[in-house]
């Protein structure tokens, strides 16, 4: 079967790299790192210029990883000011609300400066100096733009929080990093609904101690009380600052940015981004995968609460100085149609988004599509989740009408930006793969006892060595961020994720081989649902897997042991399910909770995930061997009450 799509020949003429150009960059990446790293940061604004690229080591006795380290820059500098003589009247934001009948917003490159400084100015004037970190949980807004930026202005180290999250996931964050600052909206509105974020921050605020100053941007002009002495409205604190700001001189390693994730153990970690090398990665990738050239639209419809937001809504695109979308609503509101008539709206040139995405819009059916237009798209890319190859034809032959490559990118919180993906003008693309690593990417892929596996195979992916926009620490953690992702394979870093070479040398990644689950492209530790379900005062034991989900990829499965002498029931399985997505965010609702009177242990106490896996997807006939089950009995009543599920 050739299920291959050639480069178009128009992108093989039109795009910079061709297959040689890839080969030759890639090639030359890793056989000259130091000349080539150095070559490529020319395409950042240094105020001092670095003369060292890539310092590191993966070994225990002298781990370290910096890139850039004598050079000195400002991220927000490089995503504003540098374009203003050029493109100073260009459009850096289109801002697109919720509510198809209001006004979309345009901003230029010049009032992008000017928003961002203000808004720096403020966070100066309630004491935010370099290196203190601010969490800002905010909706989409332009407000979500500048607040970033305006961090990265003065120095400040951002921690993005996903408005989604409870208050209860929230108060942990703030807490962690020890943020003094948040930045929060009144309401966030979302596909016709309201959300009460200050009202979320005055619920976190009673278990982060911490936070001292509340900064509120006035959005949707809903009802919220304020604090004496905690919060500012941000329009009050605005009204007399100065328009200008100027940016802070930052070495290329000072921090830029935490963003939490979660892991396969534990609370979520902080991942930590630093400036040079993450911002050279995100606007790297951003032109090459895209091919992006000046002038053009680029809408990423993800929410600035993920990094693939940071990356490609914010830091990549204007560090690139292009027209970026940011959109407040989601792609089927009011209906299926809202993400093509964006698109038809704003021109946009490249689309950005998730296969769950796809799979819900999907089923909505084609007339959706096919009412607009859609002349406007060159590229269609998607990121987060294994794309199944149904759902990356329909992308391509329905939302594309088979005239745009689909830019399958594989990457993690964890890695900046993208690290393995097609160039439009040099690879051939193959329905659900994420084709050939980045310039500068050494994947490969090992069996579980490190052996480098050859040729055509299947593994688990590492990376073997770093790459500038690496995540450089967990926030606090320098041990956890060893322990992590650097002891499975000594000397590599390790992925979490599966992964299969094809004879091309294509790579096609599995999923995760961890305890993380994948649910509509965002990661969950199970050990967090975990957690939240065994804080609720009935539940003794909790265990949760993921299990094959329709539109989300996977969903999440739950089973719970109750106290001695808790009834279960229809009432208490509703409330269990409701306390998870107020313990963590709506992300965490399980999709099913099964009660199980034991779960299956060993007998030194190890739950078998195996089997509940299996149970969870329905695949009965194979559990395998149970005798080493400290009760193989438990195993009967869990496949005899599981939850079947479409
Ligand atoms: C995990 C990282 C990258 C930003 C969004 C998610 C999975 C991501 C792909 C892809 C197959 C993918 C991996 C990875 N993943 N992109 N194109 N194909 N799997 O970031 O929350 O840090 O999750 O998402 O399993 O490890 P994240």
């Amino acid at each position: 079967m050739s299920d291959i799509y050639p480069v178009p020949e128009e992108w093989a003429k039109r795009a910079r790299l061709d297959a040689a150009g890839y080969e030759k960059m890639y090639g030359l990446s890793l056989a000259d790192p130091g000349s080539f790293w150095l070559e490529q940061a020319r395409r950042l604004d240094w105020i001092k210029r670095p003369e060292l690229a890539g310092d590191w080591s993966f070994d225990e006795e002298d781990f370290h990883i910096s890139w850039f380290a004598d050079g000195k820059l400002n991220v927000a500098a490089n995503c504003i000011d540098r374009h203003l003589k050029k493109r100073g009247a260009a459009t850096a934001i289109i801002w697109e609300p919720d509510d198809p009948d209001m006004a979309p917003i345009r901003l230029s490159y010049l009032e992008l400066h000017r928003e961002v400084c203000r808004f720096a100015n403020v966070l100066k004037a309630q004491g935010v100096r370099k290196g203190d970190r601010v969490t800002i949980y905010l909706p989409m807004i332009p407000e979500a733009a500048f607040a970033v930026l305006a961090c990265a202005r003065i120095g400040a180290i951002h921690s993005v929080v996903f408005a989604g999250f409870s208050p209860e996931a929230l108060a942990g964050r703030i807490t962690d990093c020890d943020s003094t600052v948040c930045i929060t909206a009144d309401e966030g509105r979302r596909g016709g609904r309201r959300t009460p974020l200050k009202a979320n921050v005055d619920a976190a605020a009673g278990h982060a101690p911490a936070l001292e100053k509340v900064i509120v941007v006035q959005s949707t002009g809903g009802d919220v009380t304020m604090t004496e002495g905690r919060d500012i409205w941000y329009h009050e604190a605005a009204a007399d600052v100065s328009d200008d700001c100027p940016p802070e001189p930052m070495d290329a390693e000072d921090p830029l940015f935490i963003l939490y994730t979660s892991g396969s153990t534990g609370k979520p970690k902080g991942v930590l981004h630093t400036s040079g090398g993450y911002l050279l990665w995100a606007s790297l990738t951003h032109e090459l995968c895209f091919d992006y050239r000046e002038g053009e639209v680029f809408w990423c419809a993800a929410d600035i609460g993920w990094v693939t937001g940071h990356s490609y809504i914010l830091y990549g695109p204007l560090a690139n100085g292009a027209t970026t979308v940011m959109f407040e609503g989601v792609p089927n509101w009011p209906d299926a149609s809202r993400i093509w008539q964006v698109v038809d709206k704003h021109q946009v040139n490249t689309l950005f988004t998730a296969p769950t995405a796809l799979r819900a819009l999907m089923k909505d059916g084609d007339e959706y599509v096919k009412a607009t237009s859609r002349a406007s798209l060159r590229l269609l890319g998607t990121v987060g989740e294994p794309i199944n190859p149904e759902a990356w034809r329909w992308y391509h032959d329905v939302a594309g009408d088979g005239r745009c490559p689909i830019i399958d990118t594989w990457w993690q919180t964890e890695t900046g930006g993208a690290m393995i993906a097609p160039l439009p003008g040099a690879t051939d693309l193959k329905p659900g793969s994420a084709t050939r690593p980045l310039p500068g990417i050494d994947p490969q892929l090992v069996d579980p006892d490190g052996n480098i596996l050859h040729g055509a195979t299947q593994g688990n992916l590492v990376i073997a060595r770093s790459w500038p926009g690496q995540m450089r620490t967990v926030w606090n953690d320098h041990a956890r961020f060893f322990e992590t992702y650097f002891t499975t394979y000594k000397g590599k870093y390790f992925t979490g994720d599966g992964c299969r070479r094809d004879e091309d040398g294509y790579y096609w990644i599995t999923g995760r081989v961890d305890d993380v689950i994948n649910v509509s492209g965002h990661r969950m530790g199970t050990a967090e649902v975990e957690s939240a379900l065994v804080a609720h005062p009935r539940v003794a034991e909790a265990a949760v897997v993921g299990m094959p989900h329709a539109v989300k990829g996977q969903g999440i499965y739950a089973y719970v042991t109750l106290n001695a002498g808790c009834e279960p029931g229809e009432e208490l399985r509703g409330e269990l399910i409701k306390w998870v997505r107020s313990e963590i965010g709506p992300i965490a609702t399980p999709d099913a909770l099964q009660f199980a009177p034991g779960l299956p242990k060993t007998r030194s106490g190890k739950i078998m995930r195996r089997i509940l896996r299996k149970i969870a997807e329905n695949d009965v006939s194979s559990l395998g061997d149970t005798s080493t089950l400290a009760d193989p009995a438990v195993v009967d009543d869990l496949v005899e009450n599981r939850v079947v599920h479409a």
